[in-house]
């Protein structure tokens, strides 16, 4: 891979629709929060942390994904934990993001809803007035938890309105296919919510077919998998319906095991709308701009194809068709002007 390329891929202005907030928790900022809030950690140091950061599979990633948020306690645990984030994005040209919050994991550890929500928002009002980000929050329901809880937390979010843009479907997939959560996405939709699914990471191809005919989802968070049915393929090809594929999760998490193996390129070539994402950078070890020059370092992608990737990005955000065609104008003015 060239500085070249990299230098490139970073200017590129990009949208990130597949990222979870607690994903983004460094272990510098985790130590940070445990000392101010006085929470014990299971690490003793950076490296300690860093070196547990081996995952097998999605399970253990979670694992310790879900441990980590134990050190967000305050609003402005939440405000700086996605602070931190958008300014790192301002500096990769990201102009636009989809984040997922997972209220969840916070409200069961007595945490309020409106503590989590209200500092993920100030961060994400702040971002768009000092780098001009815009923004959709997405909230993200845990399938590995009952339905009764992900419909509490829809009830819990009515508060906000529309300042929560979609609701999503995380966790860990296989046993927890998208039908047992047909009531909370049928109520969701009716509330005007977007709708996004995890589905075809690790889970088979019919729990794809379940997000969109089931959930509605608009959007398949990973999907990978669809390309074990041929069928789907051509479904999801014909309607459009766009992928938030995330190659350095996938390699971490074991989904493939090397990214020379990764799928994306057969995706695209199969004609389906993809995006490249982070998925949870602080723990897979890169963030946007890493997964566009990993991806195209192992799989040949060129520049044309990195900013038909960007391109695709605004595409497939909730932004509205002005917005889309405005930013998708700059990357092409971008790759029209390349330097790099
Ligand atoms: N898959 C499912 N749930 C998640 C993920 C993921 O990649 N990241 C955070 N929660
Ligand atoms: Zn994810």
């Amino acid at each position: 891979m060239s500085a070249d390329l990299r230098a490139f891929a970073l200017g590129l202005p990009k949208a990130e629709l597949h990222l979870h907030l607690e994903g983004t928790l460094e272990p510098e900022m985790m130590f940070e929060l445990a000392e101010r809030n006085r929470i014990e950690l299971p690490y003793a140091s950076l490296e300690d942390a860093r070196a547990a950061y081996d995952f097998r599979d999605l399970q253990s990633f979670l694992d310790l994904y879900y441990a980590g948020c134990a050190v967000l306690i305050e609003e402005e645990d939440f405000y700086d934990l996605t602070w931190a984030y958008l300014v790192r994005a301002a500096r990769e040209n990201i102009c636009h993001v989809e984040p997922f919050f997972d209220p969840q994991t916070h409200t069961d550890r007595g945490i309020l809803f409106g503590t989590v929500i209200t500092g993920i928002l100030r961060a994400l009002e702040d971002a768009e007035d000092r780098f001009g980000i815009t923004y959709k929050l997405i909230m993200s329901f845990l399938r590995d938890r009952p339905s009764s809880s992900a419909l509490q937390t829809l009830e819990r979010a009515r508060l906000y309105g529309h300042r929560v843009a979609a609701v999503g479907l995380d966790s860990a997939e296989v046993g927890h296919p998208p039908e047992d959560f047909a009531e909370v996405f049928e109520t969701a939709r009716d509330r005007g919510y977007r709708i996004v699914a995890h589905a075809g990471e690790e889970g088979p191809p019919r729990y794809i077919k379940g997000a969109l005919d089931v959930l509605g989802a608009e959007r398949i968070d990973h999907g990978v998998r669809c390309l074990e049915d041929p069928a789907l393929v051509q479904r999801l090809a014909r309607d459009r319906v766009p992928l938030t594929v995330c190659p350095l999760s996938n390699v971490r998490l074991h989904v493939v095991e090397t990214m020379s193996e990764h799928p994306l390129r057969r995706l695209m070539d199969a004609g389906l709308v993809v995006t490249i994402n982070s998925d949870d950078p602080a723990y897979f070890g890169g963030y946007l701009t890493d997964n566009y020059v990993e991806a195209a370092g192992a799989l040949g992608l060129t520049r044309t194809d990195l900013a038909a990737l960007a391109e695709a990005s605004f595409g497939a955000s909730f932004l509205d068709d002005d917005a889309k065609e405005a930013r998708i104008a700059e990357v092409r003015q971008y790759a029209a002007d390349d330097k790099t």
